[in-house]
């Protein structure tokens, strides 16, 4: 038995939790039939067809030692860099960012935790990651850049044979995540989005009472962010010097997995029933019973 559902297995599953719910799908029937000759896959929420396994559950191959490049150095680089110092058997081989004097704080940084390695460095320009890339002594990607490089550095990565990780947001148009979805099955290299709210003490206990009962079924929950940016929006060093733009130029929510994230846990929402639940503001279709739904009506 295949242990590793595919997206269409996954988005079965969505289809039998929302049992006599018809979404708008793209795919015909005709399309389903044309792709499954040839053994691809259409996704039925997207009309997208693929030929790639979805790499949910794929196991990472096991190693003595995990080799991780970091590109972008600054605040969040540097923080998730001190959790790895924690963690045995990790060796930093590379590091990258524009401004050599953070690659060189993340060095010091090492030093002080006892890591002796020699990372290599790349500095020269927004596009060093290319050559990053190119080494042979990577096992997985991160980059903790501005939002505008992730998918960037996470599609060369994985285009490289790499692993690869990224802060969030992964990505901030449709069309750049579906890209990271087809890299990642293509690959079969992973992509992860680094969220790590998921995983905070306050989301871990409450996921815990969720799971033991204490609440019953759960129906509906209210997901939200709250972090007062203006002080680092207005700075003029580190964040204050990328994320501004992004504000001024998109009027949404920027930053929605931090609240979503640990809620999507709770209600065991997956990747596909997210898609699955996404309604017009008009819908005025009976969605009690299905988790999550509410979550995601526009
Ligand atoms: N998960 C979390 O809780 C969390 C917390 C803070 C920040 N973040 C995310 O981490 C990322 C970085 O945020 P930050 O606070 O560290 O910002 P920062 O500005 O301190 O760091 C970004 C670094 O990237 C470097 N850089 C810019 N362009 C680059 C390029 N093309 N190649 C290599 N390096 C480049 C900059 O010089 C800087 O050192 C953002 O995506 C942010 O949203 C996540």
């Amino acid at each position: 038995m295949n242990r590793h559902p595919s997206r269409r297995d996954l988005l079965k599953s969505a289809a039998v939790a929302s049992a006599g719910i018809v979404f708008g799908a793209n795919a015909t029937g005709a399309d389903a039939a044309e792709a499954a000759a040839d053994g691809a896959t259409v996704d039925r929420f997207t009309g997208r067809t693929t030929n790639a396994a979805s790499m949910a559950g794929v196991p990472f191959e096991p190693r003595e030692t995990v080799r991780i490049a970091i590109v972008g150095t600054g605040l969040r680089g540097r923080s998730v860099l001190g959790e790895w110092m924690g963690v045995p058997n990790v060796r930093i081989t590379a590091l990258c960012d524009t401004v050599p004097e953070k690659v060189e704080l993340a060095v010091q940084q090492m030093r002080k935790a006892g890591h002796d390695d020699e990372p290599a460095r790349f500095t020269n320009g927004p596009e060093a990651y290319r050559d990053l890339v190119r080494r042979d002594d990577i096992d997985l990607v991160y980059t903790a850049t501005p939002w505008e490089f992730h998918v960037p550095v996470v599609l060369a990565a994985m285009e490289s044979g790499k692993h690869a990780a990224t802060e969030v947001p992964a990505a901030y148009t449709l069309d750049d995540r579906w890209k990271l979805v087809d890299t990642s099955e293509r690959t079969r290299r992973h992509c992860l989005m680094m969220e790590n709210c998921n995983y905070g003490y306050n989301e871990l206990l409450v996921l815990q009472m969720v799971k033991s009962g204490v609440f019953g079924e759960l129906l509906h929950a209210g997901a939200a962010y709250n972090h007062d940016l203006r002080s680092i929006l207005f700075e003029n060093k580190d964040e204050g010097l990328w994320r501004r733009r992004h504000h001024t130029l998109r009027n949404s929510n920027l930053y929605p997995t931090h609240g979503l994230g640990p809620v999507a846990f709770m209600l065991g929402i997956n990747r596909a029933t997210v898609l699955a639940h996404q309604l017009d503001p008009g819908d005025q279709r009976d969605l009690r019973g299905l988790p999550g739904a509410h979550l995601y009506r526009r």
